[in-house]
């Protein structure tokens, strides 16, 4: 059993380093923002602090809209104590399960990003390797990216970004039959099919800021 403050490495994202530690008796995942070279110095600070400090009051609100996410147990400058989800990426449950366990977990999630943007969150990065499955639970993660927004092509962008991610379109559209209990299902569709038309966009997450 590990022990409090032996932290152990855990994962390495785009900008973020992972060590899962125990807190106050529980299995949490340290999320630490470092330092990024390729940004000036009084640029870098100030994005790691902002986004640290959106990702916590993005998760609280997601939690608000019933999307299930780790609790947020401690705010850092730069890095946020979570609560430990024991399952693996949704990229790598796609991978190795059958269709209709895919079906069903990304279903799940459409039906939680419906939630999300109901309530007016924008997720800024959703793709399946920041959706986790544990057991028949699906965790939404990772709102570094995100924003508090109704604009539908916010929106859009986070079904475009599924999309793209979730490769077949067959498990698309397993994921469209979660979210159209969207009451705005119709309008996010349009502005999708509008940006997928101009064929041209930029997506926060691809600028690499
Ligand atoms: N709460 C958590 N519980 C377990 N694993 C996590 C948790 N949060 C993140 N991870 C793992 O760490 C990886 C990177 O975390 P993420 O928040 O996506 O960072 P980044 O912003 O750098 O992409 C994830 O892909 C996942 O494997
Ligand atoms: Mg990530």
């Amino acid at each position: 059993m590990l022990m409090e403050g032996m932290a152990k490495f855990l994962a390495r994202g785009a900008e973020a380093e992972l060590y899962t530690d125990r807190f106050i008796n529980r299995r949490v995942a340290t999320k630490n923002r470092v330092i990024k070279r390729y940004r000036i110095k009084e640029i870098d600070v100030p994005l790691r602090r902002s986004r640290t400090r959106s990702e916590a009051s993005l998760l609280h609100s997601a939690k608000e809209a019933s999307v299930a996410c780790p609790p947020v147990y401690e705010i850092d400058e730069f890095s946020l104590k979570l609560g430990f989800i024991d399952g693996v990426l949704l990229r790598d449950f796609i991978k190795h399960r059958k269709g209709k366990d895919i079906s069903r977990v990304v279903r799940e999630a459409g039906r939680g990003l419906a939630r999300l943007h109901r309530l007016g969150v924008v997720h800024g990065d959703f793709t399946t390797a920041n959706v986790m499955v544990d057991g028949r639970k699906v965790f939404f993660i990772d709102f570094g990216l995100g924003s508090f927004s109704k604009d539908a092509e916010e929106q859009a962008i986070d079904v475009l970004l599924m999309k793209k991610s979730l490769g077949s379109e067959k498990t698309y559209r397993s994921f469209l039959s979660g979210y159209g209990k969207y009451e705005k299902y119709g309008e996010v569709m349009r502005q999708l099919a509008e940006i997928e038309k101009r064929g041209r966009y930029v997506v926060r997450s691809w600028a690499g800021a």
